[in-house]
């Protein structure tokens, strides 16, 4: 089985060709980053013009990089939610445009589950596992039951992980794309023990006895620290201790409400290889997969963590998704509607000051 997925719900235009034999034969991504920099964050409608431009050539150097023509695909899928409208629209139309024009199944694809099954594409990993998804729209933690089947344990009650180290990194004057920037600049720190002495930072949620997150207050005791800095031009010393304190404390805050999903993980499922799946773009961050490795080691859990090209958005997820589905015999409509806000867990409360993250 082939499947060819398409991914436009932000910032990336990505496609993408994978197998059943958990193959990737091609994975290309046209990331927008110079059309948004100077914007300083994601310009929607500059997006959509972007995809709109490049998305045909991107599918077929996929198709190219294969080594596939496009007649031996066996479904397409697209990101339909959650994400930004003109974006969603424009790659589901063309997977339509595919699927109808082949007389092959279309696969509706949520996002968020592209992020989550990730991990049984790279390592095959087996029902059910603990996730954090971090994104720059989501952070929450979910069991995965089953294909289309996930439990929210714990989401954000204000901004996502991702979206407080790029507004973070935008205060410290880190330029866009904030949250990479800030873990290379984080590096530089001379005294990791000095820096989180010299500023000091909450750690939102963590005397709460669930997996619930909140990182506004974070974010604002960044800002009151850049505040207090001498003015005129920022000392790069002082952005690299004042980042690896930002870095070193939204970790502890992820491991510590993982540390709760973790134990009630163990305690309602009986899993035998029990396994803690980081998925989402800010799961690239080493500092987050160290904390959170030892953390599962302390439990006897494996981590799995996805690898550099497939943390952040691809198509590769995209298409591995539509699969899982397709081999259940799962496909969608040709008048499936995108939809900006599609939470993987249907039955758990909207959060209030969450909107689209919860
Ligand atoms: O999953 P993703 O690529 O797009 C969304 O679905 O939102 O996640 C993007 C987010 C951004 O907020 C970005 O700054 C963050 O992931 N990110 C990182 C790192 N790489 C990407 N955050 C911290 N450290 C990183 N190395
Ligand atoms: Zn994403």
């Amino acid at each position: 089985m082939i499947i060819l997925g398409i991914e436009t719900s932000c910032d990336e235009t990505a496609a993408a060709v994978v197998n059943d034999k958990r193959e990737i034969l091609s994975n290309v991504v046209l990331s927008q980053l110079k059309e948004h920099e100077v914007y300083g964050g994601v310009v929607p409608e500059i997006a959509a013009r972007a995809h709109m431009e490049h998305l045909d050539s991107i599918i077929k150097a996929a198709l190219s990089d294969a080594k596939l023509t496009i007649g031996e695909l066996d479904g397409v899928a697209a990101t339909c939610g959650p994400g930004l409208i003109g974006g969603l629209m424009i790659g589901m139309m063309s997977a339509k445009a595919i699927a109808s024009s082949q007389g092959i199944p279309f696969l509706a694809v949520n996002h968020l589950e592209g992020h989550a099954l990730t991990a049984r594409l790279t390592d095959n990993i087996k029902f059910p596992y603990l996730m954090l998804l971090v994104s720059g729209g989501h952070t929450q933690i979910l069991v995965a039951e089953d294909v289309g089947v996930y439990k929210r344990w714990g989401t954000t009650l204000d901004d996502a992980a991702g979206e407080c180290f790029d507004k973070s990194a935008k205060l410290m004057g880190i330029p866009y794309p904030g949250g990479p920037n800030l873990e290379k600049i984080a590096k530089n720190v001379e005294n990791p023990v000095a820096a989180l002495n010299k500023y000091p930072l909450p750690k939102p949620m963590t005397q709460h006895k669930n997996c619930d997150f909140s990182f506004s207050g974070l974010k604002t005791a960044v800002r009151n620290h850049v505040e207090k800095l001498p003015e005129g031009d920022l000392d790069p010393k002082d952005i690299a201790d004042l980042a690896f304190a930002f870095q070193d404390t939204a970790a502890d805050v992820l491991a510590d409400r993982c540390e709760h999903g973790i134990k009630r993980f163990l305690e309602e499922y009986k899993s035998r290889s029990p396994t803690l799946v980081v998925c989402g773009g800010v799961s690239a961050n080493q500092t987050i997969q160290l904390k959170l490795d030892k953390l599962a080691q302390t439990y006897s859990m494996k981590l799995c963590a996805p690898p550099l090209e497939l943390s952040g958005d691809n198509g590769a997820m995209i298409a591995w998704a539509g699969l899982e589905h397709l081999r259940l015999g799962y496909t969608s409509a040709l008048d499936f509607k995108a939809r900006p806000r599609w939470p993987l867990d249907g039955t758990a409360e909207p959060r209030h000051g969450a909107g689209v993250k919860a």
